[in-house]
């Protein structure tokens, strides 16, 4: 049932190609640069976006928040669902609320869907498992389709989360006329390499290399992970599944709050892993990296394909498939998983079963 893997997240982990293939078949539409996702909502009706989502799926919800906002310019605020539901949020029926929900069952984002609907919003599922308790309750589902993921730690779903995300800020974005024909069909293009870029992440060659600066590091007690922008959530999300795994201390920043406080963790054990593939605001972050070094911590630097410059400010360099800065969470963060992974595995630990974790959380 491992389908010859040693665990489900693995198998998981190796299925992402296929699995965001199934979340973007037949719904990107080349010619006309249209995006079909069978949703009865207005995409030009709403003020407003509210995401609300907890673990993984609140950290697809951030990246969701860059790419509307930057394409379809509606501002949106993201919130985990345990804050959400307690917190009086300000709704109306000019809200878009967006549950993401591997399972459908999380309690609290179940509790904080309905506290949306007592405030009139309109309310629109990000969700894997068919015919989950939130569908239910949902105005509109939009299914991730990434097939059932076993694994606690999740991978699949987050990438597949994050490719649904994409293609809900280019609806929303076209249906309000905020992109231009042209950067429509760039993007539209660099989502439909997303399959491809993300087999091509899990090469042999880049899978041993991220094994063998796993197990470099595998002793550390604390480790720090650095993004910016649409990539600030991937280290985030490189945080939690580090954590979650390996149970090795890990903080997920963006990289430019780094100086306002973590900065004083630095030595010569901590292991930074920052993302620095291309981007506008490639510069800020190898400054961060500089800032790094000159406090004798260890730099372990994802860059882009052919960034041979950047690599002298790094310990360790793991290269990545170059990408669209847009569509590059997806890409990025299956590096990420592959480092706690290998981690874990290093240090004997049960990545199906990680202590004290349930697949569904469905008590409060
Ligand atoms: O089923 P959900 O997507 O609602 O679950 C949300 C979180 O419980 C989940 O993402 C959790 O953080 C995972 N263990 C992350 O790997």
């Amino acid at each position: 049932e491992k389908g010859g893997y040693d665990s489900y997240m693995l198998k998981e982990i190796y299925e992402q190609p296929q699995a965001l293939t199934n979340t973007l078949i037949g719904r990107l539409h080349d010619e006309t640069g249209e995006v079909n996702l069978d949703i009865n909502l207005d995409p030009a009706s709403f003020k407003r976006i509210s995401i609300i989502a907890c673990g993984t799926a609140y950290y697809a919800g951030l990246v969701g928040e860059y790419l509307i906002e930057q394409l379809a310019r509606i501002p949106v605020e993201v919130d985990v669902a345990s804050e959400y539901r307690y917190r009086d949020p300000i709704v109306s029926p000019e809200t878009l609320a967006i549950v993401i929900s591997q399972s459908g069952e999380t309690i609290d984002t179940l509790e904080a869907l309905r506290e949306a609907k007592k405030g009139g919003a309109r309310t629109l599922g990000v969700i894997n498992a068919k015919g989950s308790s939130m569908t239910r309750e949902l105005d509109d589902t939009l299914y991730i389709h990434a097939g059932p993921e076993i694994g606690v730690a999740s991978t699949k779903a987050y990438t597949s989360m994050v490719g649904a995300m994409l293609m809900l800020a280019l609806w929303l974005a076209r249906a309000r006329g905020t992109l231009s024909e042209e950067a429509g069909k760039e993007l539209l293009h660099a989502t439909r390499e997303l399959p491809r870029l993300v087999e091509e992440a899990l090469s042999e060659e880049r899978v041993s290399r991220i094994r063998e600066v796993a197990e470099r590091y595998a002793h550390a007690r604390d480790y720090l992970f650095l993004g910016r922008g649409v990539n600030a959530p991937t280290a985030f999300e490189g945080a939690l599944k580090l954590k979650e795994i390996s149970y090795i201390h890990a903080e997920g920043y963006a990289a430019g709050e780094m100086k306002h406080g973590p900065i004083a963790l630095i030595d010569a054990n901590l292991p930074v892993v920052v993302v620095g593939t291309e981007s506008r605001l490639l510069e800020k972050t190898i400054s961060n990296v500089q800032e790094v070094r000159a406090r004798a911590g260890r730099v372990i630097l994802l860059l882009s394909d052919g960034d041979t410059e950047n690599a002298q400010h790094a310990d360790d360099v793991l290269y990545v498939p170059r990408s669209h800065e847009m569509v590059s969470p997806i890409v990025n963060v299956v590096t990420l998983q592959l480092l706690s992974y290998f981690t874990a595995t290093h240090l004997g630990k049960d990545v199906d079963k990680p202590r004290n974790l349930a697949k569904s959380v469905t008590v409060e």
